[in-house]
């Protein structure tokens, strides 16, 4: 359990301009890494439709707090996820990433001296949508990315039998047909310090030749990846588990190199 500080106050202004944003732009908004969900609460009830996530359970949470890690979350066009006041690690960067590949807008408030570590080198297309966010100064800076052929979003619905023709299973989409995985090293020093392993591999979705988009359909179970994560207490034993991993899944593509496989968290910072 973690203290039941708040970082990120908006200004009346601010929550003003979002609210407009986010109803005019149809979105639903994933409150990453909520703390103890003032800011999820104060969307609601301005009657946006927000869901808060964080790593960790709090005391007395001001709304209900799914917890998990931002980073597997199922992000999808229609959505916004605001990372607001993060603890700075590798999680933030890659979650901007990971969402905005998905399809889904990111708005990212944070402190102009935090951009450095959180934001810089990212090559997405961004603006700033405020310069006084809060009553810290913060700047919210919004990502998204625009549909095209070569760096598309993936959208997720309809029913199979509704799958435009066209459709290719992203696994003969690849050359060989190799299925991608990616292995990642988390060092996790909250309480008491362990290495988690998470492997996942690409979902195996279909590539809607008509829409330009990837596609995952509601009722196709088998587009589901692996996805496995696993604790260790040293580094060498989480090393030598990856070696395993890698032995095993010797046919799929491992994305991640070597030398980008630690991401640190640090549950203190803001
Ligand atoms: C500095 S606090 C800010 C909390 C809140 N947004 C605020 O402004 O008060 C950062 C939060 O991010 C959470 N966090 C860190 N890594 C995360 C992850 N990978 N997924 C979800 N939450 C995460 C932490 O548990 C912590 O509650």
């Amino acid at each position: 359990m973690l203290p039941n500080q708040v970082f990120f106050i908006p200004n009346p202004s601010f929550l003003d301009s979002f609210t407009e944003y986010v109803k005019k732009e149809a979105l639903n908004v994933v409150d990453c890494g909520a703390g103890i969900g003032h800011l999820s609460k104060l969307l609601i009830d301005k009657g946006i439709k927000t869901c808060a996530i964080d790593l960790y359970p709090r005391e007395n949470p001001q709304t209900e707090i799914i917890q998990m890690d931002a980073i597997n979350f199922p992000f999808s066009a229609g959505m916004l996820a605001v990372i607001a006041r993060p603890c700075h690690g590798d999680w933030v960067p890659l979650l901007i990433k990971k969402a905005v590949e998905a399809g889904a807008q990111v708005m990212y408030i944070g402190l102009k001296k935090n951009f450095g570590q959180d934001i810089t080198g990212l090559g997405l297309a961004h603006w700033i949508f405020s310069k006084d966010a809060g009553v810290d100064g913060e700047y919210a800076i919004v990502f998204r990315n625009r549909k095209n052929k070569n760096n598309a979003y993936s959208v997720y619905g309809d029913n199979i039998t509704d799958m435009p023709s066209g459709a290719i299973r992203y696994k003969r989409y690849h050359k060989y047909s190799k299925r991608k995985m990616s292995i990642s090293i988390l060092r996790f020093t909250g309480i008491g310090l362990h290495y988690y392993v998470t492997v996942e591999e690409d979902n195996n979705q279909y590539w809607n030749e008509k829409e330009q988009v990837w596609q995952r359909f509601w009722d196709d179970d088998s587009v589901k990846g692996i996805y496995d994560t696993k604790r260790f207490n040293t580094l060498k034993e989480a090393e030598a588990y990856i070696k395993k991993v890698k032995r095993k899944y010797k046919h799929h593509i491992i994305e991640t190199p070597e030398e980008d496989i630690k991401y640190y968290y640090d549950v203190h910072g803001g």
